[in-house]
């Protein structure tokens, strides 16, 4: 999990309320950080969406600013945040997800939730500086 520059800039100091929810939902925290992600890391980072139209703007907003980068685990962690997380345009998000209590746009949707274990360990390896998509847990 990923929570996004607008929230660690924010004079609200909302990290501690997402990682409350976090915890609350059952969540052991593996490791966490705040990062400077360079432009290459965020390019390698979100890879899949690299033909995507909003790419360009995405790879200069994650790389604006420190994020928190968080390890997390739990049976399930994938699905079981996904859920807690909610859709990606917090006007879509059920209400009480992390997006709809904490998010204020598409871009600025406050964190970030891999979508698949191996993309977990892949985003890990690259936020925790364990060399390109190596796929090695911290
Ligand atoms: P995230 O879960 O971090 O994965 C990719 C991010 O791209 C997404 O959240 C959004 O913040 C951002 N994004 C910007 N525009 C779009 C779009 N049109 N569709 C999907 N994601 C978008």
């Amino acid at each position: 999990m990923m929570i996004k520059p607008e929230i660690v800039a924010a004079e609200a100091q909302q990290i501690g309320a997402i990682l409350a929810h976090v915890q609350r939902a059952g969540f052991r925290i593996r490791n966490l950080a705040l990062k400077s992600l360079s432009r290459a890391a965020v390019e390698e980072f979100y890879a899949v969406h690299r033909e995507r139209p909003f790419f360009p703007e995405l790879v200069d907003y994650i790389a604006s600013g420190p994020v928190v980068a968080i390890h997390l685990e739990r049976d399930q962690a994938v699905v079981k945040l996904r859920e807690l997380v909610g859709a990606t345009n917090p006007r879509d998000a059920a209400c009480g997800t992390l997006r709809d209590l904490y998010g204020s746009s598409l871009s600025q949707n406050a964190v970030h939730a891999s979508d698949s274990p191996e993309n977990a360990l892949r985003e890990i390896g690259i936020v925790f500086g364990e060399g390109r998509g190596s796929g090695r847990a911290s």
